[in-house]
């Protein structure tokens, strides 16, 4: 067998090299990628009326900075949209401070794991306009959720159905579930976002009856009550087709419970899922346009108006109100791209590592000065896959010590951050009229010696 030959190796196919390089755009540029107050104020981008730069300051980088206004009107956008009930699908972003604005804009909550339930209990959220999700829930969470008084807890397996059944009776409560699905639909998205097909871990599939018995195991369970149907073909989607063909199905399936077994059916919670620009020119599914499409399959099967309908939008409300600010480190010049280094990278935006995740980015002041240069922007850790934007055309004046604003980071930054060579995670600041308050501080070096045991002795029970 040959060896690979040199040239081989350094020609391989890269995971930073993007296909065609984006266009770097300020926000007067791609308004559709930054969040609705941005705008550049004498060279210096400025957001909620603050200056990104003064914002470096007072705050340090890498820094996430929250547009209040631009997640209020999409709150709003999504209250307008037609849906009867919009829960606010925490998993995208979440801290104390999002849990108020979430209950102060009237909106339900989705949580998927004890931890984001217990931070919205302990926040003060009405347990009642909490939905409960996890493909695998432990018998803690399940009990957590039953004593704080959760709205709706959407099982997803039969073993589910039998310990909430249990941890239900136990409290002497009737817990209101709704039964998640799959209705063998393959959203056009990642493969890691797609989530309404047969061959997935979530829910139960139509096929084969999985569903209906899934459905009657529910009905057997004197302290469950089947409150509805869930279902959430996956994320990111911006084509409507494969919304209202689940939608279609899953109201087939409901109308079929209804004939077969008389059980009613009279809400069904369709998920989130509604994608948003990332890049210049990309499009946007608007709330209503994603309600209309999920009502138009509903409507194929059912009567009008007949179910109650309920949606999960979190990218979609939080996306865009996001973008994480860097101070430039190292810039290498002269080689086939220029490597612009900051001062974060896939410990704070693991969403380019992971699924190859495209982003636009602009100097946070002067950015208008000099010619593109074909640059890469990476991170600061031990790895070439560590790029937080792959081949984009900057400003050539761009140089050490400037500011790299990247916008779209809103939902799935914060809450996938990590530690990753010991790296302390950025604090969240909330930008409005001109004032910066602080939602989550900025990750220490003590906070992360914090659980280090040294050796310390476990205690073994013996089994
Ligand atoms: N409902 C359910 C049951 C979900 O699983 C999800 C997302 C949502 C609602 C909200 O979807 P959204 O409206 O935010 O698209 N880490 C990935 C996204 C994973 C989405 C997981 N589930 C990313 O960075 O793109």
């Amino acid at each position: 067998m040959s060896s690979p030959s040199l040239a081989t190796a350094v020609d391989a196919p890269r995971p930073d090299a993007a296909d065609g390089i984006t266009v770097a755009a300020p926000p007067e540029a791609a308004p559709e990628v930054w969040p609705l107050t941005a705008r550049t104020v004498d060279g210096r981008i400025h957001v909620g009326g603050v200056a990104l730069d003064e914002l470096a300051e007072a705050c340090g980088t890498a820094l996430y900075v929250v547009d209040e206004a631009d997640f209020r009107h999409r709150a709003r956008a999504w209250r307008a949209s037609g849906a009867d009930q919009v829960h606010y699908a925490s998993k995208a972003f979440l801290c104390a401070e999002m849990v108020r604005w979430v209950d102060s804009e009237g909106l339900h909550l989705d949580v998927c794991s004890g931890g984001e339930l217990e931070l919205a209990v302990d926040t003060g959220f009405d347990a009642a306009r909490i939905v409960f999700h996890g493909n695998n829930k432990s018998v803690a969470e399940l009990e957590a959720a039953v004593s704080h008084g959760v709205g709706v807890v959407v099982v997803d397996c039969l073993e589910e159905i039998d310990r909430l059944g249990r941890a239900a009776a136990a409290a002497g409560r009737v817990q209101d579930v709704y039964v998640r699905i799959t209705p063998g639909v393959t959203a056009e998205t990642h493969a890691y976002m797609a989530t309404g097909g047969d061959d997935v871990k979530f829910g139960f599939p139509v096929r084969e009856g999985h569903a209906e018995r899934a459905v009657l195991a529910v009905a057997g369970q004197p302290a469950l009550r089947l409150a509805g149907v869930h279902c959430h073909i996956g994320s990111q989607v911006t084509a409507t087709d494969g919304l209202t063909l689940a939608a279609e199905r899953v109201a087939a399936f409901v109308a079929e419970l209804t004939d077969r077994h008389g059980i009613a059916v009279d809400e069904i919670d369709l998920g989130g899922g509604a994608g948003i620009p990332y890049l210049p020119g990309q499009p946007r599914l608007e709330p209503g346009a994603f309600v209309a499409a999920l009502r138009a399959g509903l409507d194929r099967v059912l009567p009008a108006g007949s179910v109650r309908l309920a949606v999960e939008p979190g990218r979609s409300m939080i996306g865009t109100a996001g973008v994480t600010l860097y101070r430039v480190g190292a810039v290498k010049d002269g080689l086939r791209r220029r490597f612009v280094s900051v001062d974060g990278g896939m410990s704070d935006a693991l969403r380019p590592s992971l699924y190859l995740a495209r982003y636009t980015a602009w100097p946070a002041v002067g950015g208008a000065a000099g010619d593109a240069v074909h640059s890469v922007v990476v991170g600061r850790h031990c790895e070439s896959g560590d790029v937080v934007v792959p081949d984009i055309a900057l400003p050539s004046s761009l140089a050490s010590g400037d500011l790299l604003a990247v916008p779209a980071t809103g939902a799935y930054h914060h809450v996938m951050a990590s530690n990753y060579n010991a790296q302390p995670r950025p604090a969240v600041v909330a930008v409005r009229d001109g004032r910066a308050r602080l939602m989550v501080r900025r990750e220490t070096p003590a906070d992360l010696r914090i659980r280090e045991a040294h050796g310390e002795e476990v205690a073994l029970g013996g089994v």
